[in-house]
């Protein structure tokens, strides 16, 4: 194990440096220097989320991005939600440390693809959920996450159409909630969160009758959940359909002694956190997304050190999303983060 100040002298030893005392000292340090805030979305490593000054869900941490005095935002999580914060403040340096943490469902719909499809349906609104590329949101009337989609959607005028994007399971969740028949649905999906299957979750769930069921709506399950209620095989109100920051708020109030917990599994650390009373097991407890970890201790003390990666976006591009997104952040419930 290296410490701190070897890593830090050759670039390849930062994947050496391990998350201890010195490495904790050394990033608050360099933070005040900086003068950075550091954002961790609920999915990162333990040691990221308890060393950041917010943890939260995609809305919580936007909302707080877009109020910080800091002068340099350091976003521990995946490219998208970096590029949300450049766009509401501009003038401001964000940095993510590894610009390769990627989204496999943000890369299911091209800006070309998004236009092709608008020229399809003329007239209607496109709420775009948060996790896409810049490029996409300029294309976008509205953006939305897991938080507060419900509500955007319904927010539209009923005679107007919508195209939703990029995840069908969210926009399935989002169908129901609103019974809009005017809504169309892009075919993307999570490969995380697509992998956490009604099987697995069935069989889970005859195993613990009594556990409440926490269900993010990126999930393959989400349906399968519901089924399950409507049967009767599980009582309708142990199901919720959670944003990640939702999950935390229910954590809080949950009079369940187990709860099952379908998302990616770095939801458990703050989950556990919130409620140490409660046993919460992951539905598929080999649900991790690559992307979220490559927010390693050693990418974000270079990020840090060096004020790497940092993350541009073209200012035509943010001038045409920024509305998208502002509308996105006023709308809708407060979404989880502290
Ligand atoms: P939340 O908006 O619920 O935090 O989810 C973000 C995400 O990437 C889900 O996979
Ligand atoms: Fe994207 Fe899925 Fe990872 Fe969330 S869990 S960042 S939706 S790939």
């Amino acid at each position: 194990m290296t410490p701190v100040t070897e890593a830090v002298r050759a670039d390849t030893a930062y994947d050496e440096v391990v998350p201890d005392e010195a490495w904790r000292e050394e990033v608050r340090r360099l933070a005040a220097e900086r003068d950075a805030v550091l954002l961790a979305h609920n999915y990162q490593i333990p040691e990221i989320q308890d060393i950041a000054d917010h943890t939260g869900d995609s809305l919580a941490l936007s909302r707080i991005a877009a109020a910080s005095e800091a002068s340099t935002i350091v976003f521990c999580g995946v490219h998208f939600m970096a590029e949300s914060a450049k766009i509401l403040s501009p003038d401001k340096t964000v940095l993510i440390p590894d610009a390769r943490a990627g989204c496999s469902l943000a890369d299911s719909i091209t800006a070309d693809q998004l236009r092709a499809w608008k020229a399809e349906h003329p007239g209607a609104v496109v709420v775009s959920y948060v996790n896409t590329t810049a490029e996409v949101k300029a294309e976008t009337d509205i953006c939305c996450t897991s938080a507060n989609a419900v509500e955007v959607v319904a927010s539209v005028p009923a005679d107007r159409e919508v195209l939703f994007l990029p995840d069908m399971f969210l926009g399935a969740h989002v169908k129901r909630e609103t019974g809009r028949d005017n809504l169309h649905i892009w075919a993307g999906e999570c490969h995380v969160h697509a992998g956490i299957n009604g099987a697995e979750l069935a069989d889970r769930a005859a195993a613990q009758p009594d556990a409440e069921l926490f269900i993010h709506p990126e999930c393959g399950c989400a349906t399968s959940a519901l089924y399950l209620a409507g049967e009767g095989a599980v009582a309708a109100d142990r199901v919720k359909i959670l944003s990640t920051g939702g999950m935390l708020d229910q954590a809080k109030e949950t009079k369940a002694r187990s709860v099952l917990v379908a998302t990616e599994v770095g939801m458990l650390h703050q989950l556990r956190k919130a409620a140490p009373g409660v046993d919460f097991r992951p539905v598929n407890d080999r649900a991790s997304c690559r992307y979220m970890k490559m927010i390693t201790p050693g990418a974000l003390l270079r990020s840090l050190r060096e004020g790497t990666d940092e993350v541009h976006v073209a200012p035509e591009i943010a001038a045409r999303a920024r509305g998208a997104v502002q509308a996105m952040i006023e709308i809708g419930n407060p979404g989880g983060g502290e």
